[in-house]
């Protein structure tokens, strides 16, 4: 049984990592990648998602989401993913197109296409979800449930509170929460446990070609420490296929949308404000070398 999901991303290095693994695990079923506006423009990470494509032959569409978060003015990642969002590897120049329809307009069709309720996956922000919900709320009823890279209880990236997606476009995020579609909360509380260790980089360029690919590209993301690299968005993936290794509680989350706070993701940690109601799964732990030892097992089984 496959999983069907539709990516939301922004790549950006570890969304690269996370579409490489959805592209080529046979349990997941990849219908559609749409792109967002995020650690780059969405121009760049349009094209590098086209780049993903091709290298891997694969006729998945690539439909060109939001240029700019709802409300907030866009500020990118570029210092962290490199001014191209993908750098260090070169890819094959003749890209396919992306379609000519908007990330909304795809996201609608695959929807409501399909014979399955999709899971959504967003690794950038939420700002084509955010859309989709408004301007089509008919497409929640076939979503089996949102598993979404961003937000944290109690850390941040961009500020001490915010991580970078929910803060890129957190009135889109306080949407999504608020949409009464299930959410994965995968954020900072596991994606800065489970880091890709230096000894796995170091073994990747001696698997394949995918694997060489991947460490030409990840040893340019500035989401690095003498522990390793974070490889925020693959955690997606790996607890679509591996849920036993990943301890998840159930909350209910807040969006903070204005204020010095801004981005932050507000978990009612003991359910004593929201009379029991829950709106998200969210990660708290890891198993940090179950993670690595399946990243290398995962790129050491693909064909390319
Ligand atoms: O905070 C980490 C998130 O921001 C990841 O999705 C990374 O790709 C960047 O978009
Ligand atoms: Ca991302």
């Amino acid at each position: 049984m496959t999983i069907k999901i539709i990516m939301d991303t922004d790549p950006g290095i570890d969304d690269a990592a996370a579409i490489t693994m959805a592209i080529n695990d046979d349990n997941i079923d990849l219908k559609l990648i749409t792109t967002v506006a995020g650690n780059v423009t969405v121009d760049k990470t349009t094209k590098n998602a086209l780049k993903l494509v091709r290298f891997f032959n694969s006729d998945i569409p690539v439909a060109a989401g939001a240029k700019q978060p709802l409300i907030k003015p866009f500020e990118d990642a570029a210092r962290i993913h490199g001014e191209s969002g993908m750098p260090g590897y070169d890819f094959p120049e003749d890209l396919p197109k992306p379609m000519n329809k908007s990330a909304v307009e795809a996201l609608r069709d695959a929807i409501m296409a399909s014979d399955e309720k999709i899971t959504l996956v967003p690794t950038g922000s939420y700002t084509n979800i955010a859309l989709l919900f408004s301007e089509y709320p008919e497409v929640k009823d076939n979503i089996e449930r949102i598993v979404a890279m961003g937000g944290s209880l109690g850390m941040g990236n961009m500020t001490s509170a915010a991580e970078f997606n929910v803060f890129t476009d957190p009135h889109a995020a306080r949407i999504v929460y608020n949409s009464g579609v299930p959410i994965v909360m995968v954020g900072l509380d596991i994606t800065m446990k489970a880091l890709l260790t230096h000894e796995s980089i170091e073994k990747l360029p001696t698997l394949n070609e995918t694997g060489k690919m991947l460490h030409d590209i990840i040893i340019h993301d500035g989401d690095n420490s003498d522990s390793g690299i974070a490889m925020h968005d693959v955690n997606t993936i790996f607890y679509l296929l591996h849920p036993e290794a990943i301890t998840t509680k159930e909350m209910w989350v807040d969006v903070q949308t204005e204020g010095p706070a801004m981005g932050e993701t507000v978990g009612d940690i003991r359910g004593a404000y929201h009379d029991g109601k829950t709106n998200a799964s969210v990660c708290v732990d890891i198993d940090a070398a179950a993670f690595n030892k399946w990243f290398i097992e995962e790129v050491t089984n693909m064909s390319k």
